[in-house]
């Protein structure tokens, strides 16, 4: 989409007789009356060298960053937007810039560790198992980075397949600059499709994560530590869609590099990094999943690179915060799921997932999981910590016991009764028995099951999407009984899920009249292409992660093959339509770097399972205890015995 340069923001760099410098301009803002902070009328801003600087970090005052514009300072602190509300266990306090010493990680009714004596005893552990020949893995542990490391040399020296390499040429063919260093990757690189690049020649914050952890695997982590900061800087932007502001904290969907003339000169460029927080996006859709993703990549850097004073740093710890202080605040949910508009994810069209969509929940839990990990603990951020403790209890309780779906809850659900007014009701959601559709009834095997699409009162979207399980087998959202259910549904369903190309975002597709209607008549989005139950390969990676978690490679090993034999020679298409995903999809694109980038980091996975044992989150059985507990102790709320067992006894 054209984004015109009225939208252009404050971070620019300039090009001038090779002297390069990193520099701010102001901007007037365009219809609306709102002041940008960094404006030229704001006296922060007039006070602002324009010349490239080391930076100066409020709460660490030894420490400089060379190039990274202090602007991202100015805005937080000259911000105007409103507090979050402060109540009980809720209470989120006003997240600002203050001094945040680096102290012990305390989780509520655990001893405080220090957190470096805690690391040197993991990398003791590791170095003790690794002497004595262990090989086990130590559940995702700050040890598995040495183990990876050892790994990572040995894959080095393997030979990659020619197919392995024309991926890697195709990805360090994507990788876009800012300021001289490398910063993302483009979408896609489709020169047939040049005149109608769209937003594709953007760098996706969700579509470059598998860029990022394919380089990370690599050795390569510069990329992704200028990522994560540049895009930090961008989270901090005042935004405004007609005139309204939405959320500081929001991450953009992307952004873009632009290279534009200075003050209307041809003999001066500057750089500028201009995103989009879906201002400009088709639809108009908030990419809630960003801040989501932002957070996964940040754990998986540090994991990975063993770069721990990144997430430490009290920039990065702020643009946790923020993130989280989005999705936590109260609202009129009576859920504990996010509740989002359509289109809010990587499905970023009207597809009918408004309300509670399972890809929302999957990666929200997974946010809340690693963000539990890196949050610097001290008074500031202690009621934060027990608000995550919370809700990552009442998330997986509601999501293990309300969305999960096999024979035995089909049947039930089969048999409800409805209208039920009380707080002990088994239909809770008053769900209409009529509403169980047809093709469900043939296609769910004895063995398995799944978490449906969506959960709202009295509707239940029973449409299987992969991501959102996925993902919940990664975090472990989903009981290890559960998990092994979704592995052994897709083996089952193989022909419906993989077919011809891997993977199917949702299974089925809507036809007729629900697709009239729920899509809006979208033509991208007819029966069995795009996002309305087409394949994409991107997918892979996420399903490698999930397959490898519960000891299963050998499913992802065939759904690897199957890409394999086709994504080369179709020129690594961004997605494939019809039921089995024969076609190349109808729109696209060619060179789509999620899908090069996806294969890449599935086949790392592969050949190095220990890297996936990092990606993926443990069951923490005290986060289950939390929610039995505070369910039996409270009278009023009614919750069966058996949903509350049913979550610890997995
Ligand atoms: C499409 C996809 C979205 C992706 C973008 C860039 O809009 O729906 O998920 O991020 O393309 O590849």
């Amino acid at each position: 989409m054209a984004m015109g340069l009225s939208t252009a923001k404050p971070y620019r760099r300039r090009l001038f007789l090779l002297l390069l410098r990193c520099t701010r301009t102001a901007e007037p803002s365009p219809k609306c009356s709102h002041h940008h902070p960094l404006s030229c009328s704001s006296p922060a801003a007039a006070a602002e060298p324009t010349h490239l600087r080391c930076i100066f970090r409020p709460g660490d005052p030894n420490r400089f960053v060379p190039g990274i514009p202090d602007a991202f300072w100015g805005v937080r602190q000259f911000s105007t937007s409103v507090d979050p509300i402060s109540s009980g266990d809720k209470n989120l306090e006003r997240i600002f810039i203050q001094n945040m010493p680096v102290k012990p990680i305390v989780v509520d009714g655990v001893d405080a560790v220090p957190i470096e004596d805690e690391r040197k005893e993991e990398v003791d552990t590791v170095v003790a198992n690794a002497e004595e020949g262990k090989d086990e893995l130590c559940g995702g542990k700050v040890g598995d980075l040495y183990k990876l490391e050892g790994d990572l040399e040995v894959r080095q020296e393997k030979e990659q397949s020619e197919v392995e390499k024309e991926a890697w040429r195709l990805l360090d063919r994507a990788v876009v600059s800012y300021c001289e260093r490398p910063i993302g990757t483009v979408a896609a690189n489709d020169v047939t499709a040049a005149n109608q690049a769209l937003n594709y020649d953007q760098v996706f914050i969700r579509d470059f994560v598998p860029s990022a952890l394919a380089f990370l695997l690599k050795g390569e982590s510069e990329i992704v530590r200028n990522f994560l900061l540049h895009t930090l800087q961008l989270q901090s932007w005042e935004k405004t869609v007609d005139c309204y502001s939405p959320g500081q904290g929001l991450m953009p969907a992307s952004f873009k590099v632009r290279t534009v003339p200075l003050d209307g000169s041809n003999e001066a460029f500057e750089e500028v990094l201009d995103p989009d927080f879906g201002e400009s996006a088709i639809g108009r859709v908030a990419p809630v999943d960003s801040g989501l993703w932002w957070i996964i990549l940040l754990r998986a850097y540090g994991k990975i690179t063993g770069d721990y004073a990144l997430q430490e740093r009290v920039d990065i710890q702020t643009g946790i915060r923020l993130i989280l202080n989005l999705c936590l605040s109260d609202g009129f949910d009576m859920f504990p799921s996010l509740l989002v508009t359509d289109g809010s994810c990587m499905i970023d069209r009207r597809m009918g997932i408004h309300g509670h969509p399972l890809e929302i929940q999957a990666l929200f839990y997974s946010a809340l999981r690693c963000s539990r990990e890196m949050i610097t603990f001290n008074d500031g951020s202690k009621n934060l910590v027990r608000a995550i403790n919370n809700r990552l209890s009442a998330l997986s309780f509601h999501i293990r016991e309300y969305y999960w779906v096999d024979m035995k809850k089909i049947n039930e659900i089969y048999r409800y009764k409805t209208e039920e007014y009380s707080h002990d009701a088994i239909n809770k959601f008053n769900i209409y028995p009529e509403q169980i559709p047809s093709w469900l009834v043939e296609w769910m095997p004895d063995k398995g099951g799944y978490f449906i699409g969506n959960l709202q009162p009295a509707h239940m979207d029973f449409r299987f999407f992969s991501l959102g399980n996925f993902w919940a087998i990664v975090s472990s959202l989903a009981t290890p009984r559960q998990a092994e259910g979704i592995l052994n549904l897709i083996e089952d369903k193989w022909d419906d899920i993989v077919g011809r190309m891997p993977l199917k975002i949702c299974y089925p597709s809507l036809e007729y009249e629900e697709w009239r209607i729920i899509t809006g008549s979208d033509p991208k989005n007819t029966p069995w292409s795009y996002h309305n139950g087409g394949s994409w390969p991107t997918l892979l990676w996420q399903f490698t992660l999930a397959c490898i978690k519960m000891g299963r490679p050998e499913l992802a090993q065939r759904a690897v093959a199957v890409a394999e034999k086709r994504l080369p020679n179709d020129k690594w298409p961004e997605y494939y339509d019809t039921r089995s995903g024969r076609f190349i999809g109808k729109q696209s694109r060619l060179y789509q770097t999620w899908t090069i980038a996806g294969f890449l980091t599935a086949k790392m996975l592969l050949e190095n399972p220990a890297a996936a044992a990092v990606l993926t989150c443990d069951e923490d059985l005290e986060l289950l205890q939390g929610c039995a507990c505070s369910l039996s102790k409270n009278t009023r709320i009614k919750c069966s015995r058996l949903a509350a067992k049913s979550q610890v006894v997995v």
